[in-house]
């Protein structure tokens, strides 16, 4: 069976990887891929957003299913566009409608969502041009910091986290003008939780779901939890202070009551659920919702997966994930990410890359690779992912450090402290 993999990250790479082990002879495509997933399956020089083109790709190769990685292609509707076209119906897609695909798409559809169903989540308001006046009064009811959220995509850099008050309502005017585009013309303002922070993830077929491990991924580019915001700088899984109890809470509290709400409210969610907790106290509150696996947590989660991937995937395409199994390994798996000098911020690329291949207690994930005539070189910011799987996050740790050792490229760096503020011994 032909499955398409759309995206071109480590997250892809991950996906595209677990798949290639699978019991069922499966034929593995990812457009666009990278120089990781072109060992292990044909890379298609198509954008994911270009649906024409991945109809194209889709016929051309006798695709059967379709795994969407980003979020993109999904809040722009790549599901609904499949199930309205009279070739395509038949191909099932991984990956939730453009409704669904909302809970990450539209910050105040997700707010509105969890309120709705009694889902834990911090007080809000949405402003907008039209009622922007009444948010100085709004925040002086919340204690800051203030939380400001670009209601549409930004590239995970559409939220605000400000001390001063003065700053938040020129922030918010600012938003409400454009700074992050038309995704800012919203802005939701909400209550700030303290806590520490964890995704927990699920597989859905609208109706049945499994849970997959969880991880705590490391956003902040500097040690310590400092400095800017990354896409991700490492993850691990699992995470200590996710207890048996603490996850039954979120079940209960949170992952039922979002699947039941989507179907209560009609909306076909068939897919990956990345729900971003905060945990106060022990009590699990939802910050994010993302309508797809994240990245890089998804290079932790499936090395912990033993089951066969593509059973969970066609138990989603099929509707009958219930009758699906899952079945996952104690070990603690931890992704160190390589970055690019520079990264958040400006970096170069096309940086020579080196010793991956004498890299042997470790996965080594492309992320920002390309293939240049035959040299593997930097092409983004994040680079590599580099998971290693332990009895404990320590002996993960140091073989994914040695691993590092290995590997040059020109301003490489990374977070030496991942996983820094986690016991450090196996649950
Ligand atoms: P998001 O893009 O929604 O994941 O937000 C980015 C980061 O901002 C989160 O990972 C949290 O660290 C932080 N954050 C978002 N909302 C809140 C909140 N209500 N309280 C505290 N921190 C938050
Ligand atoms: N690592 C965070 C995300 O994938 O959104």
């Amino acid at each position: 069976m032909n499955i398409l993999i759309l995206g071109s990250g480590g997250r892809e790479h991950a996906v595209t990887q677990k798949l290639s082990q699978s019991a069922k002879p499966l034929k593995l495509f990812v457009a666009p891929g990278n120089p990781g997933t072109a060992a292990i399956a044909v890379n298609l020089p198509v954008d994911p957003l270009d649906f024409d083109a991945v109809k194209a790709a889709v016929i051309n190769n006798n695709i059967r299913m379709v795994v969407v990685g980003p979020e993109a292609p999904l809040v722009e509707g790549i599901r609904d566009f499949f199930e309205s076209d009279a070739e395509l119906a038949s191909v099932p897609v991984i990956g939730p409608c453009r409704k669904g695909a909302l809970l990450e798409g539209s910050k105040d559809f997700a707010k509105a969502f969890m309120y709705r169903h009694n889902i834990p989540t911090a007080a809000y308001r949405t402003f907008s041009a039209e009622n922007m006046d009444e948010a100085p009064l709004f925040l002086k009811t919340l204690r800051p910091p203030y939380v400001l959220k670009a209601d549409g995509l930004a590239a995970g850099k559409g939220v605000l986290i400000l001390d001063d008050y003065n700053e938040a309502v020129i922030e918010l005017d600012a938003m409400i003008a454009g700074r992050f585009g038309k995704a800012s013309n919203r802005v939701v303002i909400e209550e700030y939780l303290t806590g520490i922070e964890l995704s927990a993830f699920v597989i859905t077929d609208g109706v049945s779901y499994k849970i997959l491990p969880e991880a705590k991924d490391y956003k902040r580019v500097g040690e310590g939890d400092t400095g800017k915001n990354t896409g991700g700088m490492g993850a691990v899984s699992p995470v200590s202070f996710a207890t048996p109890e603490f996850m039954k809470r979120v079940e209960q509290r949170i992952i039922i009551p979002t699947i039941d709400g989507l179907r209560q409210e009609g909306i076909d969610y068939k897919g990956f659920i990345f729900f971003g907790l905060m945990n106060v106290k022990g009590e699990p509150y939802v910050i994010e919702y993302n309508a797809r696996l994240g990245d890089p947590e998804t290079e932790v989660i499936l090395p912990r997966i033993e089951s066969d991937l593509f059973d969970l995937l066609e138990g989603v395409a099929e509707g009958n994930l219930g009758d699906r199994h899952i079945k996952c390994c104690g070990d603690t798996a931890v992704t160190v990410m390589m970055v690019s000098g520079g990264y958040p911020d400006e970096f170069g690329k096309g940086f020579l890359i080196s010793g991956t291949e004498e890299v042997t207690e470790s996965i080594v994930y492309h992320a920002g690779t390309r293939n240049n005539q035959g040299s593997l070189v930097t092409s983004g910011g994040r680079v590599l992912a580099v998971t290693s799987l332990g009895r404990t996050m320590e002996e993960a740790l140091e073989k994914s450090y040695r691993s590092i050792l290995k590997i040059r490229f020109d301003g490489a760096y990374c977070r030496k402290d991942i996983g820094f503020d986690l016991q450090t011994t196996a649950r």
